[in-house]
């Protein structure tokens, strides 16, 4: 009866949404537990491609519950819409099978129009290349004490009372940013419209989640973004605004650390990044333009083209070890179908002094190249491939080497985008 946390392990977009749909058959409550609908997660089924960003990717799959935790910022005119999106391909959404936690705090139209604004007046090299969807002043309202939170959707007085304590701070920023004030009285009024909808899923989710522990259910714990995108180890500034390490999934909930009994990493067999900021690895020759069009490189939120490159297993140990990551879910090996050799970042050097993890220091990331190693590739096609068996001796070389240099295990493959084109090597859930 363990429960696992999943986590990206570069900068998002890994396959974090295969692998928890893939697990999810295991499991008996799946928690989201960071993050918004700047998530984008794509699970393929057969014939049908389903698209989340807020709700957990457990949805799809009957009988079990799915829960948005307290440390996801939330909002409930988008998630209604997603509701009904995957109503329509023929999911079943009830309270039963869906619980929104009490304390989380909601995004408001005004913190998406924050999150533009602010994009756009940016020059160049300072923009973020955020989701635009207000996820960094939902969160800074959250730290800020000023959010207006699930719970106080169900009486007015709190609910006018929290829309002010909110609209103190926004209504002098938009003074100061030339945009027009927030009008107080539409706000409420299409808050009060849209509880209906969102109170019927309200619940205290740390208390059903620790009653479901005890009971011996498997929580998988669901994470978004990567974790060189978390807003303290990742490539600050141009990071999201939560922790996505795994350590976030206990409080994200309302759990103890001692809940999380496996951490498995998602990693894509090659990097990509979306959004501004440093990536060590990336290519802008004709191997990184094959990289994207073979993976099929473009935002499930945004559509925004994907920057590729070479495998940073430099990043990826350093980020197994701020997660705690005890095995990997490898992705995406078939992409890599066809190179004549392939490239693994081993480390960096700095002005002729060899590191082996990424500095903080933004000056200095700036001025670290990645030191290299080569591997021969292969000619035979691994998409699809759901045993060892199946893959040529150059393509389980390269996972061994992967496995070897971030000093963590491969316990699951992925071969393509479909549920089941997956290798298990070792259960997660396994006592
Ligand atoms: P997430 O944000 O981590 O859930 O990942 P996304 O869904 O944003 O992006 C991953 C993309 O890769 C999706 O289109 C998946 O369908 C696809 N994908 C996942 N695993 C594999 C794989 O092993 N091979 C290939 N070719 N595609 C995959
Ligand atoms: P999933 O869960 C990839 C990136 C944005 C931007 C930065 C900040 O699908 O892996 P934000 O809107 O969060 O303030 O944007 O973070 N970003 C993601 N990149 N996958 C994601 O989610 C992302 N969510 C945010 O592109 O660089
Ligand atoms: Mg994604």
């Amino acid at each position: 009866m363990a429960n696992v946390v999943v986590v990206g392990a570069q900068w998002g977009d890994e396959g974090k949404g295969k692998i928890v749909d893939w697990l999810s058959e295991r499991a008996d409550v799946i928690a989201r537990f960071q993050g918004g609908h700047n998530a984008g997660h794509t699970l393929v089924i057969g014939e049908t491609v389903y698209k989340l960003h807020a709700l957990p990717s457990g949805v799809v799959r009957g009988g079990k519950l799915s829960v948005i935790g307290n440390g996801v910022v939330l909002d409930p005119w988008h998630l209604v819409k997603e509701i009904e999106g995957i109503r329509g391909q023929g999911v079943e959404i009830t309270p039963e099978t869906l619980m929104i936690a009490e304390n989380t705090p909601l995004i408001l139209p005004l913190h998406g129009e924050l999150d533009r604004a602010r994009e756009e007046a940016a020059n160049p090299g300072a923009k973020i290349g955020t989701t635009g969807r207000g996820i960094g002043p939902a969160y800074e309202d959250k730290v800020g004490r000023r959010s207006v939170r699930v719970a106080d959707l169900g009486d007015r007085a709190t609910l006018e009372a929290r829309v002010d304590r909110a609209l103190t701070h926004h209504n002098a920023l938009r003074r100061g940013l030339g945009i027009d004030p927030i009008d107080r009285e539409a706000l409420i009024a299409d808050l009060e419209a849209i509880s209906e909808k969102i109170l019927p899923f309200a619940a205290p989710v740390w208390k059903v989640l620790n009653e479901k522990r005890k009971a011996g259910k498997r929580i998988l714990f669901e994470g978004a973004q990567g974790a060189l995108l978390d807003i303290d180890f990742g490539t600050y500034p141009f990071v999201t605004s939560s922790n996505v390490i795994a350590g976030q999934a206990a409080t994200g909930v309302g759990l103890g650390p001692s809940a999380i009994d496996y951490t498995l990493g998602i990693v894509k067999a090659y990097t990509t990044r979306v959004g501004e900021g440093p990536f060590p690895t990336e290519l802008t020759d004709e191997d990184g333009k094959r990289l994207g069009e073979r993976g099929h490189e473009f935002g499930t939120t945004t559509g925004r083209q994907r920057r590729c490159g070479w495998f940073d297993a430099c990043l990826v140990k350093q980020t197994c070890a701020t997660s705690g990551v005890n095995g990997i879910a490898l992705t995406k090996l078939d992409v890599l179908d066809g190179f004549e050799t392939l490239k693994i970042c081993t480390g960096y050097d700095l002005d002729g002094t060899r590191l082996d993890y990424l500095p903080t220091a933004a000056d200095q990331q700036a001025r670290c190249t990645p030191v290299y190693e080569e591997l021969p590739g292969w000619s035979q096609s691994t998409e699809g491939a759901r045993s060892w068996a199946d893959l040529p001796a150059e393509a389980i070389k390269y996972v061994r080497r992967v496995e070897e240099l971030i000093e963590c295990p491969v316990a699951l493959l992925s071969t393509s985008p479909e549920r089941d084109d997956t290798i298990l090597v070792t259960d997660p859930f396994a006592d």
